[in-house]
């Protein structure tokens, strides 16, 4: 089916077995806390033929390798293979760039002598063991010629172009005339605001076990995008996609970060194509710092004029971001404020540096992460310059329509979540006057922002079987990063079919099953799960006619029974010893295009802040949103916390830090780069209002992953002035900065 129509009244509205929005656990939930449940490095396969492989990554940041010396590591015990680009297999060239999936693009390994990164990878050494591989890792010598790199943006903005537009996106955007209309507002903020680089730091580190059957080669990997990944190893093998199989069956965490694939999937396959054994390699934890993606540093000015009485008159956001020397992707921060408030006079630009690091990418809400941490306190500026309440402020800048679209929104309930939140959290306890509040020696305060992440629908596809027992096997490429798509989808399904949870087989993972745009943007549960429920349609109309209905949608799918004019049947019996098929499919159709996709929320925090020494301790955080039809609240507000966790982490901890010197990420380990631990997160609490969304897809849902991030931060930041009256714009807000 395609979207081009709003949904009608369908089976999930009518959730007559009552599994839609219902709090299950994970379906996956004992195998992971047992340890059954393999990743991609404990898949056993043969065992006794498995070679490891160990990344050695170059150690400086811009350069030629001049020479390279591999005899001690080649002779080294047990070493099968080193790898360079000296003997390295001919791939496919980086890229193309303008490709419309970049995640789908050829990245070739050890292609030359050329080093454009710290942590590039220089050499690849295989042997018996881990240990054998990583000890000859360190015997590999290499001398390079050193080349001098640009590594901040400070002092290369002069450098910066306009990326081009896209698909995906429009660099810059233009309303009225913003120039005019700031100049002439009575009030204004003309604010910068910097955000550090975000790492992922996902749980499992990037992994991969490759293994070649004849001229077939399967990738057992940590992937987010299974189909996105095949294609990859495909171009870059410079081999048909359908002689890659890519499985990532359980993920530990993508954010992002596993969108691509990188050198130890690459150079796994080349290296069991030439050993004819199996090759497994992960990444160490410092090495995810470097030879995988992050998010870019960003610089936003943020610039809002109004009226005396809290009319936004002209909203300017301009972002810098930047990325590798030889990539193009940009941080989007400035889309979001094209939707979010009403203003007549509106100008969004973004702009890019190209630096010597290693390539920025999408970290959890691109774009909005970190473009609500600018646009959210200068909201909150602005607030305390027009002595409005910041919530009220949002309430008098509400738009009715896309303000820079000029279509509908689908559903925007802003408004009541800010009600609903101010009243849960307790806001009109606020004092205005910022340092008002204090318990002993620290300050307290409360702080607000909205939250607001765009809403994705993909093409997918499906298929499931029924067997004569009434078990219904689905199976489709998507993937479950830890955010509960085994859980939901099967819900799904048994909802549509009548069947208990126990009887969906749900198969995910593989790319040798229906084409999925898989885990990403929060466009998953959406893409997958409309794909599933348009082949439970068909199975549902196959069942009927079997049953000899005269009606098919009198048809009652409840209890593993088929029942309809007064005649009943099992399903399995329906299904007989052939059992039934179906095939299922969503397009996207332009539904997004008639109207305005968001889902939106209200963040609110509370935080005490020492006065003698700056500490400052989140105490309490509420977020409450709208994201359409809810498929498992359990899961849903589990995402939401972690989301908001991410927002305090980039609120208050998380900076990666680049010197300046050698261009490489300082703090490249969990001990140095901290995110939010245990004693950081007190009482925080996520709700979802009622909604659903007949314009996104059948389900009425929207996407939950990464909307809770976006805005957190900064309503931490805000709760922080509101404590101390320090407006800090240097993320992340550490204790010197409040000194
Ligand atoms: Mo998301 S940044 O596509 O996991």
């Amino acid at each position: 089916m395609e979207m081009t129509a709003p949904s009608g009244r369908n089976p999930i509205d009518d959730n007559r077995n009552g599994l839609i929005g219902k709090s299950i656990d994970r379906v996956d939930g004992r195998l992971k806390v047992t340890g059954q449940a393999t990743y991609a490095y404990e898949v056993q396969q043969d065992t006794a033929r498995t070679a490891y492989g160990f990344i050695v990554e170059a150690t400086i940041a811009k350069g030629r390798i001049a020479d390279i010396d591999t005899t001690s590591a080649e002779g080294a015990p047990g070493v099968l293979m080193v790898m360079t680009h000296k003997n390295a297999p001919r791939q496919g060239a980086w890229g193309p760039l303008e490709a419309p999936n970049r995640f789908a693009r050829a990245s070739p390994q050890l292609a030359s002598d050329q080093v454009r990164y710290y942590g590039e990878t220089v050499a690849f050494v295989v042997a018996e063991s881990f240990e054998q591989a990583r000890s000859a890792a360190k015997q590999v010598r290499v001398r390079y010629a050193q080349s001098a790199g640009d590594y901040e943006m400070a002092g290369n903005e002069a450098k910066a172009t306009k990326p081009a537009d896209t698909e995906q996106g429009k660099a810059d955007s233009h309303v009225g005339n913003f120039e005019q209309g700031f100049a002439a507002a009575a009030v204004k903020v003309d604010a910068t605001y910097t955000t550090p680089v975000h790492i992922h730091a996902q749980m499992e580190p990037h992994a991969t076990i490759a293994s070649w059957d004849g001229d077939r080669v399967t990738v057992h990997c940590s992937a987010q995008l299974i189909d996105s990944a095949q294609k990859a190893v495909a171009s870059t093998l410079q081999i048909a996609p359908d002689k890659v199989r890519i499985v990532s069956r359980y993920i530990g965490g993508g954010f992002g970060g596993k969108l691509p694939v990188y050198a130890d999937v690459m150079l796994s396959a080349l290296a069991s194509r030439q050993l004819q054994r199996p090759v497994k390699t992960a990444l160490t934890r410092q090495q995810m710092f470097h030879v995988t993606t992050h998010r870019s540093d960003t610089v936003q000015r943020v610039r809002l004029g109004a009226s005396a009485d809290g009319k936004l008159v002209a909203i300017g956001h301009d972002t810098l971001s930047n990325t590798a020397r030889f990539d193009n992707n940009y941080e989007n921060a400035s889309t979001q404020t094209r939707t979010l408030y009403a203003a007549p006079n509106r100008l969004t630009t973004h702009r890019v540096v190209q630096l010597d690091l290693p390539i920025s990418d999408s970290t959890r809400a691109p774009g909005e992460a970190v473009g609500m941490l600018a646009l959210e306190q200068a909201m909150d500026e602005l607030a305390e310059k027009l002595g409005i309440d910041p919530i009220e402020l949002r309430v008098r800048n509400e738009p009715t329509m896309d303000p820079e679209l000029n279509i509908p929104f689908s559903t925007r309930q802003l408004l009541r979540c800010m009600k609903e939140g101010a009243e849960r959290f307790g806001w009109a306890r606020r004092q205005a006057r910022p340092g008002s509040v204090r318990e002993g020696r620290w300050q307290i305060g409360m702080g607000f922002s909205t939250a607001i992440r765009s809403n994705l629908l993909m093409d997918s596809k499906c298929a499931i079987a029924l067997d004569k027992q009434g078990v219904l096997t689905v199976r489709m490429a998507m993937t479950d990063i830890g955010t509960g798509s085994y859980t939901v989808l099967s819900q799904i399904a048994a909802e549509m079919l009548g069947l208990p949870m126990e009887r969906i087989r749900m198969e995910l993972g593989d790319s040798d099953f229906p084409e999925t745009p898989g885990s990403g943007g929060s466009w998953g549960a959406a893409s997958a799960g409309s794909a599933l429920y348009d082949a439970c349609t068909n199975l549902r109309a196959q069942l009927a006619r079997k049953l000899g209905a005269t009606n098919a949608a009198d048809v009652r799918f409840a209890d593993g029974q088929v029942s309809a004019d007064g005649k009943s049947a099992s399903i399995g019996a329906l299904a007989g010893t052939v059992g039934m098929k179906a095939e299922g499919q969503i397009k996207k159709g332009d539904m997004a295009k008639k109207f305005s996709q968001q889902g939106y929320g209200a963040h609110f925090a509370e935080v005490a802040v020492d006065m003698d020494t700056g500490e400052i301790r989140l105490r309490r955080m509420l977020g409450v949103f709208t994201a359409g039809r809810i498929l498992n609240m359990k899961t849903a507000t589990s995402q939401a916390t972690g989301a908001m966790i991410w927002g305090v982490g980039s609120a208050l901890h998380e900076d990666a830090v680049v010197d300046p010197r050698y261009g490489y990420f300082v703090n490249h380990d969990l001990g140095e780069y901290h995110v939010p631990a245990h004693a950081d997160i007190p009482a925080i609490e996520a709700v979802f209002l009622e909604e659903v969304d007949d314009k996104a897809n059948p389900l009425k849902i929207k996407g939950v992953g990464e909307l809770g991030i976006c805005g957190a931060g900064a309503a931490v930041a805000n709760a922080v002035y509101n404590a101390t009256g320090v407006r800090i714009r240097e993320y992340p807000l550490t204790l010197d900065k409040v000194l």
